[in-house]
Formats: C-alpha cells, structure tokens, sequence
C-alpha cells in the first residue's frame, strides 16, 4: 500500500510533514508529532490545508506587521472572540456524506490508484459534537492566549462568556484547560455566561431574531452565491472522479467528497492528512475555499444586506468594555445582562467570548475589517485579497480567534487599539492604522458609527407581506 493518504499517516508519525513544510524543525528538533500546535496551528501540507474555508483547522495566517506589541508598548486590555474548535458533520451533513460514501461503494467499478482506500473506507464519524483534534485545538488556543498575553493576565483572570450550543461550551472550557495548563494553574477558571441559543433570545453570539435575516431572500443569498461558483468549478472535478470510480456522483454529493477531507482529517489521531485530500489537486483546493468564502461573504459578510448588522450588538458590546463605559445597544444585546455588572462588568482587563463561525463573520463586517475588499465575483476566483486577507479559511476556521488588544506605549498620552484575526495585524486603515495597526482609542470608537447607530437593524422587522 502507497497511496498518498496513507503515505501521509505514516509520513505524520514520522514527521515529514514537519520536516518538509518547516525545515527550521530540523534546528529546533520537533518534539510533536501532530499536524497540529500551539504556535503556528495547523501546519501539515499548507498548499492544501490552509484552503478548506471554515472547515480549515486554525492556522496562524502571515501577517505584514509584526503581531508582538511594538517596542516601548505593553498590553493594557486584551479581549478574545474565539470560534469553536473542529468538530465532527453537522447531522444532516453526516447523513449525507454516509450516503454519499454509501453510494460509492455500492456502484464503484473500479478504484484506481488514491482512490484505492474508499472500497474499505468505513464510515464512523458522529455529529455536531467536537472531536479529539478539536478539543486540542482548542486547549491549544487557550495556551497561546496565555503566552501572548502572560503579563497582563497575571493578576487578571478572564471573564468568559460563551453561547450556550454544547460544542461552543466545550470550546470554553477546554480553553480555560489550555491556559491553565499554560499558566501552570492547578484548576481552569469556568465560564462566567452561557447565554442560551433559542428562538426569541437576545444572544450577541448566536444570531436568531433579525426576521428579515433569518426567513426570506436574504437569507439565501449565500447558497444562491454559492450555486452559481459551483456550476462552474465542480464539472470538470465530478466528470473526473465518476470517471475513475465509474459511478455517478451528482453535483452535490462531489462537494461532499471533497467535504470529507477535512472532516476525515478531524478524526486522525495525530491531525494528519486524510487520503481524501489528495483524490484533488491544490487548484481545486482553491476552488473549495472561494466556494466556502462566498458562503460566509454573502451570507453573512459585507456581501449580505443585513449580514453587518448582526454583528452590531457584539461591537457595541466591545465598545463599551473598551472605554468601560454602558452598552448602548438597540439591537441583539440582552439589557438584562448588559446592565448587570455580574453579567457584564466593565471593569475587567481580559475577556473570552465563545461563538461560531457565522456570528463572527458578522461581527467582522460590523467593525468594518473587510470594507475595502472587493465585492467578491460569483464566476472566478478572486484572489485572496493580500491586504485585507478575506477568506473563510483565514477568518473563520475551526478555533479562530479575534484578539482585539489595547496597548500603553511609552511616549504617547491615549491608549491604543490593535485588531488581530488569527494572528494576522488588521490595517485599521479607517482611523488611521499606523505601521503597527495602531489606532488611538478614541478613532477607533469613531469609526464604528456603523455599529453605534444600530447598522440596519430597523429594516429586520419591516414589514415584508
Ligand atoms: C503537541 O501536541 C500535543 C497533543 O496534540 C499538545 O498537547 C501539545 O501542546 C503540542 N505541543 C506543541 C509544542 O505544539
Ligand atoms: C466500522 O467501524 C465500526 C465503528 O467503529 C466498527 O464497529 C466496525 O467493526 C467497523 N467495520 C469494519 C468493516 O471495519
Ligand atoms: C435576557 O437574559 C435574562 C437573564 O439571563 C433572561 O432571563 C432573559 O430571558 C433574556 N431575554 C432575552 C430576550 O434574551
Ligand atoms: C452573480 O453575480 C452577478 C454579477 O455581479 C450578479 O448580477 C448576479 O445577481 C449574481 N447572482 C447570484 C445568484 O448571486
Ligand atoms: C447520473 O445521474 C443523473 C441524475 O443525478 C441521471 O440524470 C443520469 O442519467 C445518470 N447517468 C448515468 C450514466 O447513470
Ligand atoms: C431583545 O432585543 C429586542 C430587539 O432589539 C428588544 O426589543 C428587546 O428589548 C431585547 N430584550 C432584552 C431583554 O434586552
Ligand atoms: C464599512 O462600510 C459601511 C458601509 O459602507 C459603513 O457604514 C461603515 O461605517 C464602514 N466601517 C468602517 C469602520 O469604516
């Protein structure tokens, strides 16, 4: 056996990927064997890896500016918000993928060469909940919070919030795990809020109760996106894959194979690349991605009407712990918790915010990170936009993080902000981003007029009958 998938196992155990990928681990003497850590995240084949759009695993994403704090700073203020780490299909999307694979297996002529492993291929994984590699992920990201931030978070606990979805709440905790365990704690701090996902609740870290987001057109711009990219891109790669298997996967169930690598990746015990991933070439990995990043640009992003507003009562929110000042917030806030310093104090110098994916594609819109990206095209594939960096696998993968950090440097009178998705320094050119990423806390406040009046939120209940 020498297929590529598990040449790519054993080459995980036998650290290849890490010696190919990163020969400076030839210096440093790697003593991991996971495809995942804490530092840099994901690091195994990036040329495939780092384009799965939010199913990516986290990596840490190149950044033109220096992410440590510039010389003569120290962080006074730094606030996380922190997507859930990789977990296994959502239910329906494991149902089909089994049928998918179920339906390879029953009308498959032939297996040749990478695809040699679906004969036996078995299908196990669960739904909704974590896997193993996600927790790490997660524990992972609480120690790199930690070893960012160990000055500040010395005397200052974080205060915790998460949305009350399981996999989100286990996210929290294992989290807490990571810096503990970083911070050689002997117990894990425990979330302060889990604030419930339902109908009818005010959640700024679950979207619900914007109905002109939620039901009608808007509401599948995303898919109608999607739709069209994927009529051009996945043609060629179905008729190539039902020709080797001599079976007739539809359309949808070829994007469900390529689904399967990340997903299959997310049960390795080490992380390591799944066969599933080579069945295609890096050019269609990139395909994927655009596909995932239309998904969230228009269902939830700048490319959606209403998607910005959703993220408006999380912004106000970070205003106000910013300038420790009340929520002033018409939108998605919860005034009950808000207005209670046990629920929502404002006096704290760390928070942890726990969400998901959609959510903070919203809240990124909201603060205006991708305003200058341009509109993305649902026929070709846009670059990766290098300045502003929007993909789904660049600010939205599994475990992302925000970190958004106000630092005190030696010289200047007012405090200053910094945004970073993913290890990455956001330009803040909107007030004024310095070399650094650097905006003064009062323009940053003054750039989120969009947030402080509430975005469109009064367009969600008009009346559309
Ligand atoms: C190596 O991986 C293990 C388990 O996946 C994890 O606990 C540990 O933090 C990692 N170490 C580094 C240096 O990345
Ligand atoms: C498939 O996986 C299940 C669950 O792990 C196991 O019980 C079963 O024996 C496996 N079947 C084969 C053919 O390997
Ligand atoms: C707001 O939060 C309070 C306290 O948790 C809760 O009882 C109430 O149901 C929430 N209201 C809404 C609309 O979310
Ligand atoms: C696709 O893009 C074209 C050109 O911008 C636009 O006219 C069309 O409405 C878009 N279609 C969908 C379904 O998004
Ligand atoms: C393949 O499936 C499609 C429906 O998904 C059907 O229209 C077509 O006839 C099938 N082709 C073959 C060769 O079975
Ligand atoms: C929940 O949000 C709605 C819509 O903005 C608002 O009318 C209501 O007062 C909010 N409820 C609470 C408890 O904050
Ligand atoms: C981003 O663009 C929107 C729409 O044009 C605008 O309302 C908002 O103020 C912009 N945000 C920033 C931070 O410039």
């Amino acid at each position: 056996m020498s297929s590529p998938g598990s040449f790519s196992r054993l080459c995980a155990a036998l650290l290849c990927g890490l010696l190919i990928f990163f020969p400076s681990a030839l210096v440093a003497a790697p003593t991991n064997k996971s495809c995942d850590s804490v530092d840099e995240g994901y690091r195994c084949s990036p040329e495939i890896t780092h384009f799965w759009g939010q199913y990516s695993l986290w990596f840490r994403v190149s950044s033109k500016v220096d992410v440590a704090p510039p010389k003569g700073c120290t962080v006074s203020f730094a606030s996380v918000l922190s997507r859930h780490g990789g977990r296994d299909p959502t239910a329906g999307k494991s149902m089909a993928y089994r049928l998918m694979i179920a339906q390879i297996q029953t009308t498959s002529t032939a297996y040749p060469g990478k695809f040699a492993f679906l004969k036996d291929y078995n299908y196990t994984l669960g739904a909704d909940q974590l896997t193993d590699v996600g927790r790490q992920e997660m524990v992972n990201s609480g120690a790199h919070f930690y070893k960012r931030y160990a000055k500040l978070v010395a005397k200052k606990p974080p205060f915790v919030r998460s949305s009350g979805q399981d996999r989100v709440v286990e996210s929290a905790n294992k989290w807490l795990q990571g810096y503990a365990q970083a911070a050689k704690q002997s117990t894990p701090g425990t979330i302060d809020v889990s604030i419930p996902e339902a109908a009818g609740v005010n959640n700024t870290l679950s979207h619900e109760i914007c109905t002109a987001f939620e039901d009608g057109p808007l509401s599948e711009l995303g898919d109608n996106a999607q739709d069209i990219w994927v009529s051009k891109f996945i043609p060629p790669i179905q008729a190539r894959i039902n020709s080797k298997l001599g079976t007739n996967l539809s359309t949808t169930a070829t994007i469900y194979l390529m689904d399967m690598c990340p997903f299959d990746t997310l049960t390795s015990p080490t992380a390591a690349v799944s066969p599933f991933c080579y069945l295609f070439t890096v050019d269609e990995w990139h395909q994927y991605d655009y596909y995932e990043t239309l998904g969230k640009y228009y269902g939830y992003g700048n490319g959606n009407p209403l998607g910005p507003t959703q993220g408006v009562g999380y912004v106000n929110e970070l205003l106000a712990r910013l300038t420790e000042t009340p929520v002033q917030d018409h939108t998605n806030t919860n005034t009950t918790l808000d207005s209670d310093p046990k629920t929502f104090p404002l006096d704290r110098k760390v928070y942890a915010d726990f969400s998901h994916d959609n959510d903070m594609t919203a809240i990124f819109a909201a603060l205006g990170l991708y305003n200058s990206t341009k509109p993305l095209s649902n026929s070709t594939v846009q670059g990766t936009d290098v300045t502003h960096g929007f993909s789904a696998a660049w600010t939205v993968p599994f475990a992302a993080r925000m970190y958004v950090e106000k630092l005190t440097c030696h010289g200047e009178e007012e405090e200053s902000v910094r945004v970073i998705i993913n290890d990455r320094v956001m330009p803040l050119e909107f007030c004024g981003g310095d070399k650094f990423g650097r905006c003064s806390l009062n323009k940053f406040v003054k750039s989120q007029s969009f947030a402080r009046g509430g975005g469109h939120w009064d367009q969600c209940f008009a009346d559309t009958t």
